[in-house]
């Protein structure tokens, strides 16, 4: 091996415009901003639901203008976002709207209420839910997802199956089907 022993740190993804980015991650993630470069770059970190929190776990570089214009012949500059709600095919986790590779970033929260309480939040201020609360079969997480300005699915995610640090149960096949990225699928409203 090259590496033993990691976790994962953050992530950066390009944005259409920096400063809608940073207030939805401000103001409706509740992260803050550590560091900026110039006026196209900034750095996130979250509100420390570790014992301390990291510089950042998030990168955000504002795409350049010529990928702007890209972004415009593709008829992606502008997103309704409350379009693909409804367009999301049945089970399966929650697709990026644009053509971007990104499925989803998720970020973990302390419990089940914490994410309730969330998808409350987010009908109030009339934002799209793509997905749950739910439970994942793999890793037995529960999790919601909803769309950060530019698409990005954000996950929210609790409980996930802990790995034993020594051994650890062997790696199962699940089928694809809805019910394995979502166990409650048929459970009554929650
Ligand atoms: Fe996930």
């Amino acid at each position: 091996m090259v590496v033993d022993n990691m976790g994962l740190d953050h992530v950066a993804i390009k944005v259409r415009d920096i400063e809608q980015t940073i207030e939805f991650y401000t103001d409706v993630m509740n992260m803050a901003v550590s560091d900026r470069i110039g006026d196209t770059v900034a750095f996130l970190r979250t509100p420390a639901v570790s014992e301390q929190a990291d510089h950042h776990e998030m990168n955000i570089t504002q795409y350049s203008d010529e990928e702007l214009d890209v972004l415009e012949q593709r008829g992606e500059l502008e997103l309704d976002l409350h379009e693909f709600e409804e367009d999301l095919p049945e089970g399966g986790p929650p697709m990026l709207p644009t053509t971007g590779p990104i499925y989803h970033i998720a970020f973990e929260v302390p419990n089940y209420q914490s994410i309730r309480d969330a998808a409350d939040e987010l009908e109030a201020r009339n934002h799209p839910i793509y997905r749950g609360p739910g439970r994942h079969g793999p890793g037995n997480n529960i999790f919601l997802y909803f769309p950060d300005p530019d698409g990005y699915p954000i996950e929210l995610t609790a409980k996930m199956e802990e790995a034993p640090e020594d051994g650890g149960r062997p790696a199962r096949q699940w089928p694809q089907s809805p019910d394995t990225w979502n166990v409650w699928r048929n459970a009554e409203d929650l």
